[in-house]
């Protein structure tokens, strides 16, 4: 119930209508019995500077940042994490008394999400298509697993050999390379990596029959296959990764533990997610609407 005392949080974002932030936040904050309550505000890009007074004045312990927000809020920080310094992008802000400071959660979530797999990437080869803001949080992720060699596959190769560069030169890791988008060379690639991570927005709702891989790509058994999309929760890309008997995980649980990691900053506590974790699933599986069924 929200009395007197009930702690703000939220989420900014233009659009946000479709966010599952405030689902996901209020779901744990009922379960662990928190007084706060979690809402959503569609924020202009020319709005952000009043929203941030709005949260200053209001007493905000904190608030979450997705597109198009999470660069342009980094003037109004007052220092940045180590994370969010890295991946010049910031998704969790907490408020404290005059200091403003600005956390990554991503890459957080994307290694909590990976379970005991987590334990298996060091020195093994990983395949990240895609090179965007995911993409990022994804590889400095994989760099503190200290994982054997990163190969980054995308449509535009300029962005895919930027970013090899831009993590060679600030976490000084060396074997990361930019490929374009090409059947052979991903192929090639493929035998021998542990994982294969889509990072790409490439088979999202509603364009559901698309897929990142090149059909006539082979799917070795042995790889994984983790697709950051969630809706659908069985993209094209799963689909045929499971038909060729690869491993595979989607982005729900990434997306829950990023935010169980936001929670767990403005909290300043560890919250143990494991007791709610099938009904938090089933929760925003309900919400997005989508039939497929999740691993518990
Ligand atoms: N599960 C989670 O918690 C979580 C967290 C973050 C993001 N995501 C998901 O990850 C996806 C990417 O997000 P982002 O923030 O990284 O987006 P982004 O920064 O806009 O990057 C998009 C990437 O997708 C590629 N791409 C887009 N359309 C394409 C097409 N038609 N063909 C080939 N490549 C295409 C882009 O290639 P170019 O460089 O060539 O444009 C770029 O590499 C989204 O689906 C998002 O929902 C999930």
């Amino acid at each position: 119930m929200i009395d007197n005392r009930t702690g703000l949080l939220g989420v900014i974002g233009d659009p946000i209508e479709h966010s599952l932030s405030p689902a996901l936040h209020n779901f744990v904050l009922e379960k662990l019995n928190l007084n706060y309550c979690y809402h959503s505000f569609h924020v202009a890009r020319d709005r952000l500077r009043d929203y941030f007074q709005g949260f200053h004045i209001l007493d905000f312990r904190g608030i979450n940042v997705t597109i198009p927000h999470k660069e342009s809020v980094i003037p109004f920080m007052t220092q940045l994490s180590p994370e969010a310094r890295i991946l010049e992008a910031v998704n969790t802000i907490h408020f404290e008394l005059n200091v403003i400071t600005g956390y990554n959660t991503d890459s957080a979530g994307f290694l909590k999400s990976l379970g005991e797999i987590r334990n298996q990437l060091k020195n093994n080869q990983i395949i990240v298509l895609g090179a965007g803001g995911s993409a990022r949080a994804i590889i400095y992720a994989l760099i503190t697993q200290q994982v054997g060699e990163i190969r980054i596959f995308n449509r535009t190769p300029a962005k895919a050999e930027n970013l090899a560069l831009c993590f060679r030169d600030k976490m000084a890791y060396r074997n990361i390379f930019g490929h374009p988008m090409k059947k052979d060379q991903l192929s090639a690639v493929m035998a021998d990596a542990f994982l294969m991570i889509n990072t790409t927005s490439v088979g999202m709702h509603p364009n559901v029959t698309a897929s990142p891989l090149d059909p006539a790509i082979e799917i070795p058994a042995s790889i994984g296959v983790y697709d950051l999309i969630y809706n659908p929760m069985k993209t094209q890309l799963l689909q045929r990764a499971q038909a060729y008997g690869a491993w595979t995980l989607n982005g729900l649980d990434m997306l829950i533990f990023q935010g169980i990691a936001a929670l767990e900053i403005w909290l300043n506590r560890s919250i143990d997610a494991q007791p709610f974790l099938p009904e938090l699933r089933r929760h925003l599986i309900a919400l997005l609407g989508d039939a497929s069924v999740q691993k518990d």
